[in-house]
Parts: C-alpha cells; sequence; structure tokens
C-alpha cells in the first residue's frame, strides 16, 4: 500500500470545496485560494484516479468564474481588437476565493497559462464533461475562454510563476496552444485552431535560442516549466531535437537532483520544486524510461514530513541561499502540503502504474 498515494488523493478530496475550487495550500495564508492552474492538475490527478466527478466539479467551478466576470473578458478582447493596451488589473485575474471571486489587492493578476490549461482539460475531460448538471454553463464558459485567449496570446502577461508581467513565455504561450487546440477539435472552432497554429508558429521561432527553447521571448534561460510543452501539452513530441536540446539544458543546470524554477531565481532561496520533479519524473515515465521516473518517485517519496505531506519547494542547494530567510520572514515557513505537489505525485505514480 502506497501511503503517500492515499494521503494525496485524500488531500486533494478534503481541499475541494462543495463548489469545486481546489485551495492551493490550505496551512498557508497566501495561498488559501484557488487558481486555475493549480486546480487542473489537482483535477487531472482526480481524474486519472478515476474521480472524474471531481474533476467535472473542477470545470464547473471554473466555468462559473469564467461566466462571472464575463463581462470584463469582453471588454479584454474588445480593447485588443481595437489595438488598445491591456491593464493587467482589468484582465480576468488568477488568483480567486474558494467561492469564485477576485481576491483584491496587488498580484500578478493577468495570467494566461492558467486559462489555457483549463481550457485544455475540458478538451481532455470532454466525454465526462458530457454528464455534468451544468453542461451548457461549461460550454459556454469553455467558449469565452477560448475567444479571450485567441485574442490575448500575443501580449505579455505575468508567467506561471506569477512573475515577469511585461514578457511573453514559453510555457504559457504553450497551455494556450494545447488549450485552443483541444477546444477546436471538440468543437470544430476554426478561430481556436487557426489561433492554436499561430501560437506553435511563434513559440518555435520565438522561444528559441541555439537548439533549445528558453524561458520566455528575448531570455537565454531555460526554465523547468517548459516539460509541459511535451508532457502533458504535446505541443512537442518528446524525440523532438528541440525538446531534447531544452531536456539536457534543464537537466544539466537546474537538477541538484530535485528540479529548481530557473537560474536568477530567489523565492524562497530557490529551493528544489516538488512538483517540478515529480512533473520530470512524470515525463520521463510517458516517455518509458522508467529507471529514471523510478528514482524520481523515490525522490520525491522523501521530500513528505511525518504526516505525509508535500511541500511546494525544499531548502536543498538553494540557488539564492539569502532569499530563504527573507521569504520566511514575510510569509512564514513554505507552503505545506501544497496540493499541486500532490497532484503531480499522483500523475508521476499513475503514469508508473500503466508502464
Ligand atoms: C506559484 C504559482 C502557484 C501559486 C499557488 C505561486 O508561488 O508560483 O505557480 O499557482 O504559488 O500554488
Amino acid at each position: 500500500m502506497d501511503l503517500l498515494k492515499q494521503k494525496s488523493l485524500d488531500l486533494l478530496r478534503q481541499h475541494q470545496s462543495a463548489g469545486g475550487a481546489f485551495i492551493a495550500c490550505p496551512s498557508f495564508a497566501t495561498y488559501r485560494y484557488a487558481w486555475f492552474r493549480d486546480g487542473s492538475y489537482c483535477a487531472l490527478a482526480l481524474a486519472e484516479y478515476g474521480d472524474e466527478a471531481a474533476a467535472g466539479r473542477f470545470l464547473e467551478w471554473g466555468a462559473a468564474v469564467i461566466l462571472r466576470y464575463q463581462a470584463k473578458m469582453r471588454r479584454c478582447i474588445e480593447r485588443r481588437q481595437q489595438g488598445l493596451p491591456l491593464v493587467a488589473a482589468e484582465c480576468l485575474h488568477s488568483r480567486f476565493t474558494l467561492e469564485g471571486f477576485e481576491v483584491p489587492g496587488n498580484w500578478g493578476h493577468n495570467q494566461l497559462d492558467g486559462l489555457g490549461t483549463w481550457l485544455w482539460l475540458y478538451g481532455r475531460l470532454h466525454s465526462t464533461a458530457a454528464n455534468l448538471p451544468s453542461r451548457a454553463q461549461v460550454d459556454e464558459a469553455a467558449a469565452l475562454a477560448a475567444e479571450y485567449l485567441a485574442a490575448l496570446w500575443p501580449e505579455p502577461c505575468s508567467d506561471c510563476w506569477e512573475e515577469h508581467e511585461d514578457q511573453r513565455h514559453t510555457y504559457t504561450l504553450a497551455s494556450i496552444w494545447a488549450g485552443l487546440s483541444q477546444f477546436a477539435a471538440v468543437s470544430g472552432d476554426a478561430r481556436s485552431r487557426d489561433a492554436a497554429a499561430h501560437v506553435r508558429e511563434f513559440v518555435l521561432t520565438r522561444c528559441v535560442s541555439s537548439g533549445s527553447l528558453v524561458k520566455s521571448v528575448g531570455s537565454d534561460l531555460v526554465d523547468a516549466n517548459l516539460i509541459g510543452l511535451v508532457q502533458p501539452y504535446g505541443l512537442l513530441a518528446w524525440d523532438d531535437p528541440l525538446f531534447q536540446g531544452t531536456l539536457a539544458r534543464i537537466e544539466q543546470e537546474l537538477c541538484t537532483p530535485g528540479l529548481h524554477r530557473y537560474r536568477g531565481d530567489s523565492y524562497y532561496g530557490a529551493g528544489e520544486w516538488v512538483l517540478l520533479t515529480a512533473w520530470l519524473g512524470w515525463a520521463y515515465a510517458e516517455a518509458g524510461e522508467r529507471s529514471k521516473a523510478q528514482a524520481i518517485l523515490d525522490w520525491t517519496r522523501a521530500q513528505a514530513n511525518d504526516r505525509l505531506e508535500l511541500p511546494e519547494q525544499v531548502p536543498h542547494a538553494l540557488f539564492a541561499p539569502a532569499g530563504y530567510p527573507e521569504w520566511v520572514e514575510r510569509w512564514g515557513e513554505i507552503a505545506s502540503p501544497l496540493l499541486w505537489s500532490h497532484a503531480k505525485y499522483l500523475l508521476l505514480l499513475k503514469s508508473i502504474e500503466k508502464a
């Protein structure tokens, strides 16, 4: 019996609200909210373990948020059509209460990757979604999300680490591509299909340097989130030389052996991120690299505390040691249990079990 598997499933279920939201971390004040990004991976993990009803409730939560803020989203689409600049706070936010309301205050509000991942999940769970009580609303919200992403993708926005809002990020673009492609596949929507093709073309021409993908347009750094281009989005195949070039850099520059986000990070000293390391293991497992996947599974289990909780990151081989005490002082100890870490553990484990 895998105790961490059971604990992970229990945590995800226990911390899903009645309305379908997943709290990012129940014991870390800044994360006592719901994100499209974290929640989509939590929902996917539960769906992989057969709990499609829970994943469906998360789709419904996301749909309710989108429809609540539809006027705002439409204004952003119109601004883009008129060639007017966007203001991040006036875009759909990224951090919500469990009841699905935007959280006031300063934050990197505009983050398109989360919406892209939610739309990708909608496409992926399309047959499940057929049975949802609020199916019509979920479909309507998915169509609006697709329209929004198709209009806003060329604009800078904060990345999946909620940073660098003035740049265009490869992982974010891949999430948008994935969402639009899945939506086009299930709905036949030509505008989404065309936009997806443009996004992919952009990634392959503007997000590349010296045989590797890069973190953002114009950057020379790699970011561990680039794993997402292959797993789960499939914008590139595992054996594509461009991905292999990227992977080689991620392994050389960011693995110690847990995976760091990127060189230059300083959040909590830039330790090893559990969710990223498990994500790499998930990609290895899907690619048939079983011994590497198993080594990461063992590493991930070793990061759980005595209550079998996984943190966001562990303060090992810090890239920026001075950042650790600074952030502890500001926001408290590293977030734990982080639901997204447990979700990635489950996805890795499921992939190994399937193989
Ligand atoms: C991470 C985000 C995540 C949020 C909640 C942030 O620190 O950078 O990716 O969505 O925490 O887990």
